[in-house]
């Protein structure tokens, strides 16, 4: 077993001296928090001037994208590419359901853009998640089906994987976000986001047998540090992407403690 992984995605807020007092604060908190993998994900233009400020290197604290280009170089205004973060960011996110409805994002792209992480040795995180709660109490065979439809959560994933190799799913954490859930007050219940999982690492082990295991399912939608302890309770939950409450170092410190001491025992990425 892994570390969990508690992923703050910034999103477009702050400013730069906020993203510096912000990232000084989680530096010189997480420092004594273990058994966790923390990554931060600040706007793509405060990262440079965010790890310049940290001076050293934590070793569970990594660096992420909250969006990459599935290309090195070109025509693309407005992008990053993960040639301009080389040596910074491990991690990127990819597919989040605000890139997806927004800007229009295909399962496609976010196919390319999976790929494209992987050859750039960048670790991606791949959002998935549902416009309309499940009910599975009462129609699991139906709901089941929809996951399978496209656009349904299942399908997000079978088309993100396409031509992934197997030596490369344990750089692969799918994060399941129902997008319900997401920049509301309303998380799923754990339970709610432990069946989804679980129904997640079964799909995942039916295509990819016993490779299946290497690829971690996070759990992200109005996280905060009341509800924390309950998803990372959960034996099929590996992890958190944490928006609004990244944005406040005691609201994000204490996740990443309460993560750490429900999950400990268990080993980081870098031990892979
Ligand atoms: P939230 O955002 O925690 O503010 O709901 C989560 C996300 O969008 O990743």
């Amino acid at each position: 077993m892994e570390y969990p992984i508690v992923v703050a995605n910034w999103k477009m807020n702050l400013t730069l001296s906020e993203a510096l007092i912000l990232s000084g604060q989680i530096f010189r908190n997480v420092e004594n928090i273990k058994h966790v993998d923390i990554v931060l994900c600040p706007p793509a233009v405060f990262l440079y001037p965010v790890i310049d400020g940290l001076r050293t290197k934590t070793k569970n604290l990594y660096f992420g994208l909250q969006n990459a280009m599935s290309e090195k170089e070109g025509e693309f205004t407005g992008e990053t590419s993960l040639n301009m973060v080389k040596n910074v960011c491990d991690f990127a996110i990819v597919g989040h359901s605000e890139r997806r409805r927004l800007f229009l994002e295909t399962d496609e792209m976010v196919n390319k853009k999976v790929k494209f992480c992987l050859q750039n040795s960048v670790k991606p995180i791949v959002c998935i998640g549902e416009q309309e709660r499940f009910h599975l109490e009462d129609h699991f065979d139906k709901e089941i089906e929809r996951m399978k439809k496209q656009g349904g959560i299942l399908t997000q994933i079978d088309t993100a994987l396409e031509g992934v190799s197997e030596k490369d799913l344990s750089k692969i954490c799918i994060t399941y976000e129902p997008i319900w859930a997401v920049g509301t007050d309303n998380a799923a219940s754990g339970v709610y986001a432990a069946a989804i999982s679980y129904i997640i690492k079964n799909h995942l082990k039916e295509k990819f047998s016993d490779h299946a295991s290497d690829i971690r399912v996070l759990y992200g939608g109005s996280v905060n540090s009341q509800n924390v302890r309950e998803f990372m309770m959960q034996p099929n939950i590996d992890g958190l992407l944490v928006g609004r409450a990244s944005l406040n170092f005691k609201e994000f410190c204490e996740i990443c403690q309460i993560a750490s001491q429900v999950k400990s025992g268990n080993t980081s990425f870098k031990d892979n």
